[in-house]
């Protein structure tokens, strides 16, 4: 069991995911040393799992704010909160449905993609709907030599068609028009960030890399992403309702295994800006 300052932390995998231990909600919103330590082991172990805290919007939003500004959006019932469900008709439902495949958020535009996210569990699917993690600093660190020097001359351009056409075989004109609103953006694959370290921008909204034929460049980004997707380098978490998950968007992958949308899953999300754009 490893202390992250005020944290009791216990590890999934060796590269990524944590279980906490001994925080309950006062604790969330009024520990004075909470704050800094949990951006400490978000550093460390890029996921964070707190079991059966069954947070309210409220709660939610109140600790969130004590990690920095939060996203809102005015299509929100709430505007920091998005619910994530399947239901017909739902907000973003179609999106949704693209994060099947291992993704970062915000990583589609030039903005800085969001730091933080948290999900709590409101009701759950009885199969699938696991949310899945993996390091992607883990996965630059075990490049070799030669592949951390290579890589670090590409740049991968990133797009929301890209991601979405890995979830939909056939897309209706209306579906193109509205994914491709946005041409996408580039970024370097490999990601620099203001702490020194690096981390790999693969996932299925890259859609090819600069210099490269598109196949060539995706066989690059499927190999990388196999590699940093392995089973020991994923941290899956299997939901119960009123757990809550939280994780670095910027130095972690993630997806949502799917689930049957009449399941009536549904997740509530809170984002914690980011401050820092890609470099
Ligand atoms: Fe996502």
């Amino acid at each position: 069991m490893a202390k992250s300052g005020v944290l009791k932390t216990e590890k999934v995998t060796e590269t990524v995911g944590a279980e906490v231990l001994g925080v309950d909600v006062d604790r969330l919103l009024h520990d004075e040393d909470l704050p800094d330590a949990v951006a400490d082991a978000l550093e460390e172990n890029g996921a964070l799992l707190f079991r059966g805290l069954h947070i309210d919007d409220e709660t939610q939003i109140a600790f969130c704010r004590r990690l920095g500004d939060l996203e809102t959006m005015s299509f929100n019932e709430i505007p920091e909160i998005m619910v994530i469900n399947l239901d017909p008709g739902a907000s973003h439902e179609e999106y949704f449905l693209g994060n099947v495949n291992w993704h970062v958020d915000g990583a589609t535009s030039q903005s800085a993609p969001p730091k933080t996210t948290v999900l709590s569990a409101h009701k759950v699917s009885a199969v699938g709907g696991e949310t899945e993690f993996a390091s992607s600093y883990a996965a630059y660190e075990a490049l070799s030599d030669e592949e951390k020097e290579r890589f670090s001359k590409l740049r991968v351009h990133c797009s929301t068609e890209a991601i979405m056409r890995k979830a939909f075989d056939n897309p209706t004109p209306e579906q193109l028009t509205r994914w491709q609103r946005s041409s996408g953006v580039e970024h370097p694959l490999a990601w620099t960030h203001e702490s020194g370290r690096r981390s790999l921008l693969i996932g299925g909204m890259a859609d090819y890399i600069l210099g490269m034929t598109v196949e060539e460049g995706q066989a690059l980004i499927n190999d990388l992403l196999a590699r940093a997707t392995t089973p020991d380098r994923v941290f899956e978490h299997t939901w119960t309702v009123g757990d809550m998950v939280m994780w670095d968007n910027t130095g972690v992958f993630h997806r949502a295994m799917p689930y049957d949308p009449k399941s009536g899953r549904s997740m509530h999300r809170c984002t914690v800006a980011g401050t820092e754009s890609i470099a």
